[in-house]
């Protein structure tokens, strides 16, 4: 495929272009004597195993084994062409592409479905951005009731869908782009006639850009008022567009997550454009789900610290809780801030100034651990078997945490908050998960001990009946189980039960696969093989079991806050025993 491209011209652009400069687009690096080093973008790691060397222009991964040169890392990290490739590396090195050898084409056999599509969406957006100027309604909407300056727009590209039926359809009638458009979830086959029409229509399209800085898609806000029309339509999901690997304002932000060392975490797209123009350029926001795995890598890649600041309402407190655990465990630190009751980034900016913002982040912010363990004590009563939950509740935090002197650290901590002994903390956090050179996160294997007969049962039940799935999570079932395999098996199926609206059994297993289960995704894989033993009964089955759980859990907790309590003041203990008496 190089054929088409002389290869002296190749070797030149290579010499020219510094590869560290270059990957330092995607990943931090740090000089490391001769060499550059950072988190490799190929896989999920979080000591840095990867390294660039510049002198002779190859990187090369000691985790997953990833390595090639400048070329090779736009290929598999941007998913450009090779011709794309280097067409990319000679306008940085400055240099003008030679006359393409005979035959070759820029639009020939090497141009990929995928570059088409990207290129594609480089056109929509210009032509969204030329119709939002072309909308007075529109940009009325955007500049008075939103304050977003000129320049903010034109930083997000930010452009407008008419509202009309077919003018982005008519726009592309008659060309591949048509097909590229309905796959893009762009447009749609009209059910009666020919031709297609507009999937987004009357909204403010916000592109959504993927790490190597091209558009994958849009987030599109409507205009109309109505209850009934969806605030929110995001591009559909496909091979380009993965919400949940993606971060709306990144990569704007990218620059000044560098240079400040941190990012800020907000829920809403309007909230990131605020943000940045307010001079806090380091916003970034998951498009409307709750954050996962892949966008910690993303920002993991950049900063290390990262301030959660989610709506000030009781959803928007439930999205941070959810979020800590999943920093903490991609190896990010960071803080929470809390905003009054009511407010969101964006109306905060508006009503109580920059300033007052900076002051937040500087000095009301909570960190995320602390923040955790105080909403979840503000939701017990504080007893002793409610402290007991909440320490329940931070036990897989505290396992995630890869230092044990840091998780020492945060042991004492939760026992300062709980007024618990330490010692009897410390029993919660069993043997360090150990660090992993592959595989995503670091959670040890999980040990192959025996789990409870009616644990066993329940995962069996809830793989053969994932609809029970909500249920179990709105009991919070998961703190009833003793065996962190199991746990893990079905936070896992839930988390993909939310993402996805059901529960693949191949994603189970391959989720599995990543964090090293091997033993445990044999015995999923056996499960889900095997007949379900429930059929018919399955309902009745599963609310005996969640009894049964409930009881033993509860009655466990119980002895082990009383353990908690050996050694201190009597009264102290009288008070915390009250209340529980109807249990022995
Ligand atoms: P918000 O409703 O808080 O949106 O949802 P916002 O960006 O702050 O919008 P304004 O300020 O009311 O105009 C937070 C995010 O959730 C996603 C969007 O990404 C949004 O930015 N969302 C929201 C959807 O995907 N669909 C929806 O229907 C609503
Ligand atoms: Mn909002």
């Amino acid at each position: 495929m190089s054929g088409v491209l002389p290869s002296q011209f190749i070797d030149e652009v290579k010499r020219r272009v510094s590869l560290s400069g270059l990957v330092s687009e995607y990943v931090t690096l740090k000089k490391a004597g001769r060499v550059h080093k950072g988190l490799c973008p190929f896989h999920g790691e979080k000591t840095p195993s990867f390294q660039v060397n510049d002198e002779q222009g190859f990187y090369h991964c000691f985790g997953c084994g990833a390595s090639g040169d400048a070329i090779s890392f736009l290929r598999e990290q941007a998913g450009y062409s090779f011709l794309e490739a280097a067409e990319k590396l000679a306008e940085r090195a400055g240099m003008e592409l030679p006359q393409l050898e005979k035959g070759a084409r820029r639009d020939g056999p090497d141009r990929t479905t995928k570059a088409r599509q990207l290129e594609l969406l480089r056109e929509v957006t210009r032509l969204y951005q030329r119709w939002l100027t072309a909308a007075p309604e529109a940009m009325t909407y955007l500049r008075d009731a939103r304050r977003l300056a000129p320049e903010t727009l034109a930083t997000f590209q930010v452009g407008f869908a008419p509202d009309d039926w077919d003018t982005l359809a008519r726009s592309l009638a008659g060309r591949q782009a048509e097909q590229d458009g309905i796959a893009l979830g762009l447009l749609a086959p009209r059910e009666r006639g020919q031709g297609n029409y507009d999937k987004f229509r009357n909204r403010i399209m916000f592109p959504v850009f993927a790490q190597g800085g091209e558009i994958v898609g849009y987030s599109g806000r409507t205009l109309a008022k109505d209850k009934d029309t969806p605030k929110y339509v995001n591009s559909a999901e496909s091979d380009l567009f993965k919400k949940s690997q993606l971060l709306f304002g990144l990569q704007q932000a990218k620059p000044t997550i560098r240079a400040k060392k941190r990012a800020i975490l907000v829920e809403g797209n309007v909230d990131v454009l605020t943000l940045h123009q307010a001079g806090f350029s380091e916003a970034v926001a998951p498009m409307g789900t709750a954050l996962t795995e892949d966008q910690c890598r993303l920002l993991k890649r950049l900063t290390d610290d990262v301030i959660v600041c989610t709506d000030g309402d009781r959803a928007g407190k439930k999205a941070a809780m959810k979020a800590v655990p999943l920093l903490l465990a991609a190896g990010l630190r960071g803080r929470v801030v809390s905003l009054p009751d009511g407010e969101d980034p964006d109306t905060f900016l508006v009503r109580h100034g920059a300033a007052a913002f900076q002051e937040l982040c500087d000095h009301k912010a909570v960190p995320l651990f602390d923040h955790f363990v105080a909403v979840a004590r503000e939701e017990g009563d504080g007893t002793a078997a409610s402290n007991a939950r909440v320490a329940e509740l931070a036990r897989p935090l505290l396992m995630a945490i890869e230092s044990p002197v840091e998780r020492r650290a945060y042991v004492e901590k939760l026992a300062v908050a709980l007024g618990a002994d330490r010692r009897a903390l410390a029993g919660l956090v069993s043997a360090p998960p150990a660090p992993t050179r592959h595989a995503a996160p670091a959670l040890a294997p999980v040990a192959g001990e025996k789990a409870p007969a009616p644990e066993r049962d329940v995962l069996a039940l809830l793989l053969h009946h994932p609809e029970y799935l909500p249920h179990w999570h709105a009991e919070q079932g998961n703190a009833w189980l003793s065996h962190d395999g199991i746990r893990l098996v079905l936070d896992l199926a839930w988390e993909l039960a939310e993402e996805r609206g059901r529960v693949d059994g191949g994603e189970l297993l391959t989720a599995l696969e990543l964090r090293g289960q091997a033993g445990l995704q044999r015995r999923v894989a056996q499960l889900l093989a095997g007949e379900d033993p429930f059929g018919e009964a399955a309902e009745r089955a599963f609310l005996e079991l969640v009894s049964a759980l409930r009881f033993k859990a509860d009655r466990e907790a119980k002895t082990k806050a009383r353990a908690a309590l050996v050694g201190r003041p009597l009264d102290e203990q009288i008070g915390a025993l009250k209340g529980w008496e109807s249990i022995r």
